[in-house]
Formats: C-alpha cells, sequence, structure tokens
C-alpha cells in the first residue's frame, strides 16, 4: 500500500510540516534535541552514485540511534531481476523506512506502491526534495528566514531545479530561473509553484537574472546517466556558467548542490571563493534528513 509518509517530492509535506522539519533540522544541529530511535533501521536503495545523501542518511541514523544499511546496484536481487514490487514488499517486512536514488521517477512510485512504510526520494532524474530540505535549511540559516532573499537558479531544469521550485513556493521564496532552450523545467512543475500561489520568475539571461539577488544556484549540467549527451548539453549550456564575470558586480552568495564540475557550470574560483555558502549547504544535507526521519519516524 502506498503510505501517506512517502517523501517523493517536496510537496508531499505541507508547508507546515516542511517548516517543522526546518526548525527540527536546527535543534539537531544546535545540540537542543535528543531525539533517539534505536533499533530503527532504514535501507538504502541506490542505482547511482553518491557521497552526501548516502554518507548523511548513514550518519543521520547513527545519530539517531538507529542503524542503516547500503544497498547498491549488485548487492541485492533487485539488481539481477528481482521486481521492485518484491523488493519493496520484502523490505516492508525487515526496515522501518526506505531512501531509494534511482534513475527512472516511475520507478520510485512503483516502489512507493508496494511499500508499507515510508519512502523516501533520494534522487530520481525528476526530483531530488531531500536537497531542497538542505538548501532552504541553508537560506534560512543564512538569511534569518526568507522574506526579502532572491535566488536564482542557472542552469539545468531536471531534477535539482525543480523541487527547488516547489519547495521555494512553498516558503515564498523569491526565485528566478534561468535554463537554457531545451532544457527549460517540465510544465506540470511550473504549474504546482503557480498553484501555491508562487511561480518562479523566468529570465531571459543569466546577467540579467544574477543583477540584484542574494543566491546564485547551479548544479552540473551533465547529470548522472546523460554522459552520452556531453557534446550536445555541452554546446547548449555556453554562456550559462557561474564564473567571476557573471558575479563581477555582484555580492550573491553561490549555492551548488554537488558534486560539481570545475569548469563547466562553475569556475574554482567561484565555489571554493569567499561568496561560497556550498559547504554550509552539504553539511546541512545531514542536519536536514535528521528533521525528515524524525518526523517520519515518529508517525510510524
Ligand atoms: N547533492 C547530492 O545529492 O550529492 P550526492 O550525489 O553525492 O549524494
Ligand atoms: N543533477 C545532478 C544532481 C546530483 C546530485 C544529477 O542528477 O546527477
Amino acid at each position: 500500500m502506498p503510505n501517506s509518509n512517502d517523501f517523493l517530492d517536496i510537496d508531499d509535506l505541507t508547508t507546515a510540516e516542511l517548516q517543522s522539519i526546518l526548525g527540527q533540522a536546527t535543534a539537531l544541529k544546535r545540540g537542543n534535541d535528543d531525539t533517539q530511535f534505536p533499533n530503527r533501521t532504514l535501507g538504502m536503495l541506490f542505482e547511482k552514485p553518491s557521497t552526501r545523501t548516502r554518507i548523511s542518511f548513514e550518519t543521520g541514523m547513527t545519530e539517531l540511534g538507529g542503524h542503516a544499511i547500503f544497498l547498491g546496484p549488485d548487492d541485492i536481487q533487485l539488481g539481477h531481476g528481482e521486481p521492485l514490487s518484491d523488493t519493496a514488499r520484502v523490505l516492508s517486512g525487515y526496515v522501518d523506512v526506505v531512501m531509494a536514488r534511482l534513475f527512472d521517477h516511475d520507478d520510485l512510485l512503483e516502489i512507493a506502491a508496494h511499500a508499507d512504510i515510508p519512502v523516501i526520494n533520494g534522487l530520481t532524474d525528476d526530483a531530488h526534495p531531500c536537497q531542497t530540505l538542505a538548501d532552504l535549511l541553508t537560506i534560512k540559516e543564512e538569511f534569518d528566514g526568507f522574506d526579502d532573499v532572491q535566488v536564482v537558479w542557472i542552469g539545468d531544469g531536471n531534477n535539482v531545479g525543480q523541487s527547488l521550485v516547489i519547495g521555494a513556493a512553498m516558503v515564498g521564496l523569491d526565485l528566478t530561473i534561468v535554463t537554457p532552450p531545451g532544457y527549460g523545467m517540465d510544465q506540470s512543475v511550473l504549474e504546482q509553484a503557480a498553484a501555491l500561489g508562487q511561480p518562479p520568475t523566468v529570465a531571459d539571461t543569466p546577467a540579467a537574472a544574477v543583477n540584484g539577488s542574494d543566491v546564485v544556484y547551479t548544479d552540473v549540467w551533465i547529470s548522472m546517466g546523460q554522459e552520452e549527451q556531453r557534446d550536445k548539453k555541452l554546446a547548449a549550456f555556453e554562456g550559462y556558467q557561474v564564473n567571476e564575470s557573471l558575479l563581477a558586480d555582484s555580492d550573491a552568495q553561490v549555492m551548488h548542490c554537488l558534486p560539481a564540475h570545475r569548469g563547466e557550470e562553475i569556475t574554482d574560483e567561484v565555489l571554493t571563493g569567499t561568496q561560497t555558502l556550498v559547504w554550509e549547504q552539504a553539511e546541512n544535507r545531514l542536519h536536514a534528513q535528521k528533521g525528515l526521519l524524525v518526523e517520519l519516524l515518529s508517525k510510524n
């Protein structure tokens, strides 16, 4: 049975739940909350590689007094022909919550349809809501809330950007997006943000978008699984690099979900310079996901 506590995209939360998770994350980060879930186990299914998602979830479960199991593509029968549905049913009998990083978002929906424990999206080709939790936590901390903060998304209109668009709309964050022709966000995502009352502003050029902004956020141009599109995408994204020239007259802070491809979507100077939030943003994956786990495990 699908579980009402699934976290498949950011708007599976109500705005109140989202704000509560961000508050819980801050309390956990500051050592002001000692919630523990002894003997609770997280199963982590990975079709794609990961540094931040894997380590932050595993560490997060340890810090919450529980345990996490890494299940890579070669580790379990899923990678050898066992259907997603059977894997989901069986996992439900062993673990308390499952996090999955998959290519096809429909495969995540298939797992959710057959699991009777909460299912967390650890990234699909379409969405990365755990990243959005950390992104919103980082912006909230840096600017003491979301009021009057102008964020710009420069780059590809896929997973990380799409979840950010919806999350920004949920908290009333002012977001401008600029994506190359042919690589925009799905129309359904823009409609979801509009339905939440805050569609992103669409800019024509990166320079126009950056003007007056507080945060400039980008992601890789060649996402995992798109390697054969490399030449075509490099050509399409020319002029969309976040570099010192783009930020010459800007005091905006830079965000990036990582991993970064230096020299493509961002330069080393900008990524590791003084106007960067990326390392705080990466650390916040841990705190934000602990907040999410507290929310989900408290109900199950
Ligand atoms: N940002 C992010 O999800 O990083 P990983 O691919 O290392 O998990
Ligand atoms: N858009 C990137 C995000 C990685 C965290 C990808 O899908 O590879």
